[in-house]
């Protein structure tokens, strides 16, 4: 029996047990972004997986983006902005703040593993996996997101409430930076536990207040604003069309009032638009480069130089390949494109049609790599030498804990 990779368990019709034994089908037929779902012991592996310290540590690293919220401070609900000297948390109170580092897949690979955990939803719907430090006490306020979030208790416990939809109109205290709520009626009321998972859905009103000092991770979503996805096309239009295409009105009728915009001639335009939004070929590779930004626009990866030699050397060695997590890879089936970071990327002919085996999951394990023929091998190491693989230890199962139970 073979076994399947865990994106790959995603898409079968498998219960997965970080879904509570939800198949993702199910999932996302009956939660996804509809309601929440409470999962206990769904990554007994995080639990161990991060020290509070070295979360506060990375938050002391440039280029690394973190904040430090406050809430008995003055002004109430204090937000600073990292990198944080070290010695700024022994000037803080016992209790009641909160310190959150984003992006920190980028930098602990096994992050990056979690995310294939979410492979049901395409990797251009994934932020991030952000990680909260927070005293007792701490918390950030109750508030909504406009994204999805999975939830997941790292060391430490977390009394998580849940309120009701949120929007525009709902409520809130005034505050430039948070989007706190001035009233929360609670609906949900549980104390998460290290491994435990709770799915939030867009605009439900959350508060999460640590019972002790505690991490927590999230798992955030993203999704392009409509208006984003018209400036796209848009763009794309006027790069390859320019003002060559025009509207065009053969068997207009006779003007009203030669002054007036007449409703026929809206609808006309209106038509003209839609119809050339609605070209797929158009759209796809209008909406690709957005698509495959990186999370950090300004983001170059640096990798160290690797021939073929090494590479198999290493292979032979163990070790295994992640795709470098501050990337974004998006792949044009249609076309047989690879995005990345905004740019198409070259691959030569006799690679190509591996593509898709290789971006399956986050990594290429040690037997599919055993298993590639040279060309492949060659394409990588440039691929390595450039910071797009990383060479990384084997896996470790998120999904059980230190002691290696399930
Ligand atoms: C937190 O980890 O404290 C906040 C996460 C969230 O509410 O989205
Ligand atoms: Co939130």
């Amino acid at each position: 029996m073979t076994t399947l990779s865990v994106s790959q368990r995603c898409l079968s019709d498998q219960p997965l047990p970080w879904l509570g034994g939800l198949t993702a089908a199910e999932f996302l037929r009956d939660y996804w972004q509809k309601k929440p779902l409470l999962v206990r012991g769904a990554f007994p592996g995080l639990a161990d997986l991060l020290a509070p310290e070295e979360l506060l540590e990375l938050a002391e690293t440039d280029d690394v983006e973190s904040r430090l919220i406050i809430e008995n401070s003055d002004p109430a609900w204090e937000v600073r902005e990292g990198p944080f000297h070290a010695t700024t948390w022994r000037k803080l109170p016992d209790t009641g703040w909160t310190a959150l580092v984003q992006a920190v897949d980028h930098y602990l690979p096994p992050l990056a593993d979690l995310l294939d955990h979410f492979a049901f939803v395409p990797e251009w719907r994934i932020d991030d996996v952000m990680v909260s430090y927070a005293v007792p006490g701490g918390s950030v306020g109750a508030h909504f997101d406009q994204y999805d979030v999975f939830l997941i208790q790292g060391p430490g416990q977390r009394r998580w409430q849940l309120g009701e939809h949120c929007d525009a109109n709902t409520p809130r205290l005034a505050h430039d930076q948070l989007r706190l709520l001035a009233d929360m009626p609670v609906h949900f009321d549980e104390v998460l536990n290290p491994g435990d998972l709770l799915y939030v859905p867009p605009g439900l009103g959350h508060h999460g207040v640590a019972e002790n000092t505690c991490l927590t991770y999230s798992v955030g979503f993203r999704a392009p604003a409509l208006a984003q996805m018209m400036d796209c096309v848009v763009d794309r239009l006027l790069e390859t069309q320019g003002s060559e295409a025009l509207l065009t009105d053969a068997g207009r009728a006779l003007p009203d009032h030669p002054s007036s915009l007449a409703n026929a001639d809206i609808q006309r335009m209106q038509q003209a638009v839609l119809s050339s939004l609605n070209t797929p070929e158009l759209f796809e590779h209008a909406i690709a480069p957005a698509l495959s930004e990186a999370k950090y626009a300004d983001y170059t990866p640096e990798g160290d130089p690797c021939s073929v030699d090494d590479l198999t050397a290493a292979i032979s060695d163990g070790i295994e390949l992640l795709r470098d997590p501050a990337s974004r890879w998006l792949w044009l089936p249609t076309q047989q494109v690879l995005w990345r970071n905004g740019e198409p990327v070259e691959i030569p002919a006799d690679v190509l049609s591996f593509i898709p085996q290789l971006l399956d999951g986050r990594r290429l394990s040690s037997d599919t790599l055993k298993k590639l023929p040279e060309s492949v091998l060659s394409w990588l190491a440039n691929e390595i030498s450039a910071g797009f693989w990383l060479p990384v230890d084997p896996l470790t199962s998120l999904l059980s804990d230190a002691s290696g139970e399930a």
